[in-house]
């Protein structure tokens, strides 16, 4: 990949004064619209990562332009102190699309799964101060802070910050078996992600989802899903546990990235058993749930309402045309559709494929080396579909040349 879309200047102060923690693209990005970003030289890029999920409605939706920029000139932050216009309204539209009773506003993915987290021991703990014990997934990911960290299933991320928090069981994904063996009396909480986001794009059955409700029912523990990825409205319904065949509840459910469409906003929402066990003054957060956020969120859900069926027949569309590209590059192993939820798992490493697609103008990135990742925004045409497919079928052209 050739540096010259890139400001050298950007792109040194940050190797100068930034933790270098993370492995940036050299591109430096300016501004986007619709599906599109646009970086320092004018390149155009077809965004089909979308701020990892976040950007649903893609870049400068005219309609969150318009209540931010309304918003910024009435009221960006209150704290939790006092009361303010949009998050009780949000709340409730969170309570009624998940099925659930109560919810706390938060700031990130992770900052949700830590107060699901806290909600769990809390509740465990007023059961018996042996009930502590969480079950989660080998290959899960719940993000970066020590909870959400502890009960994350994969080595690379836990080992250089261990001793984590204790009572975390993992087991593998769709094992029935494993899970009864595991969950007993002491366990406070089960945590799954429906679909694994960054663990390569992998469901879960209803089978073993039905198990995990049963189980937490039997042990007096409780159901969390961690539908940051997965959910609101990527899956074509609000929530991917709302896709199962019946679908099931749980107790706690998790959700961030496109819930404030790039303004940061996390949620936790609980049903009255797990809710009750936060009394007063037992968490909190001074930025979350603020009214620019909750505004804007508010705005997000009467779009998304109207695009649900949109998501469902374009996901479809770009699994047909993915499957198109399978037939004709032996190394594409899998592809993995849910919704606009999409891997393309092969048999070669998928890095070179995302800088060449990169080169051609077209953004995806690869997970756990060998799946090319998609979480396109929920307004993607069937013509960008057909846009993309093109993109991508000349890096796939380029890495069979190399591979033969
Ligand atoms: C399933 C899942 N849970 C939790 C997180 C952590 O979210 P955040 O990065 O907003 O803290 C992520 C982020 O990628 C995720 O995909």
């Amino acid at each position: 990949m050739e540096l010259a879309t890139a400001s050298p200047s950007v792109i040194d102060l940050e190797k100068q004064y930034l933790l270098q923690n993370y492995a940036r693209y050299p591109i430096v990005l300016t501004r986007g619209k619709g599906c599109y970003v646009y970086d320092t030289a004018g390149k155009r890029y077809l965004d089909l990562i979308a701020g990892i999920g976040v950007n649903a409605l893609g870049y400068a939706h005219p309609r969150l332009t318009k209540v931010i920029r309304e918003q910024a000139g009435l009221l960006l932050h209150s704290s939790n102190l006092y009361y303010h216009e949009y998050q009780g309204p949000l709340a409730q539209r969170v309570a009624q699309a998940s099925g659930l009773d109560r919810v706390f506003f938060c700031n990130s993915g992770a900052e949700s799964m830590e107060g699901a987290l806290k909600m769990a021991r809390a509740h465990g703990r007023k059961i018996s101060p042996e009930k502590y014990h969480l079950i989660s997934l080998e290959n899960s990911f719940h993000g970066r802070t020590f909870g959400a960290l502890s009960i994350t299933g994969q080595e690379k991320y836990r080992r250089d910050f261990e001793p984590l928090l204790s009572g975390v069981h993992f087991v593998p994904r769709n094992d029935l078996t494993a899970l009864e063996q595991v969950a007993n009396d002491h366990t406070a909480a089960i945590v799954f992600e429906l679909v694994q986001g960054e663990g390569g794009i992998y469901p879960l059955t209803s089978e073993y989802v039905r198990k995990a409700r049963e189980l937490a029912d039997r042990y007096n523990a409780l159901l969390i899903f961690d539908e940051i990825q997965c959910g609101v409205g990527r899956p074509g319904a609000y929530f991917s546990y709302q896709t199962l065949e019946p679908p099931i509840l749980p107790d706690i459910m998790v959700a961030a990235k496109p819930l404030g469409c790039g303004i940061p906003l996390g949620v936790v929402a609980a049903n009255e058993r797990a809710a009750v066990s936060i009394g007063s003054g037992m968490h909190g957060t001074t930025f979350g749930g603020g009214p620019l956020a909750c505004r804007v969120a508010l705005e997000f859900f009467d779009i998304l309402d109207t695009l649900m069926p949109h998501i469902r027949e374009v996901g479809s569309y770009f699994r047909m045309r993915l499957h198109e590209l399978q037939r004709r590059y032996s190394f594409i192993k899998e592809v993995r559709v849910f919704g606009l939820m999409i891997g393309v798992e092969l048999d070669i490493p998928g890095k070179q494929i995302v800088l060449d697609a990169m080169e051609e103008g077209l953004l995806i990135n690869c997970t756990h080396d060998i799946v090319l990742r998609a979480l396109p925004p929920y307004t993607i045409t069937e013509r960008e579909v057909d846009k993309a497919i093109v993109l991508l079928n000349k890096a796939l052209k380029k890495a069979k040349t190399t591979a033969s």
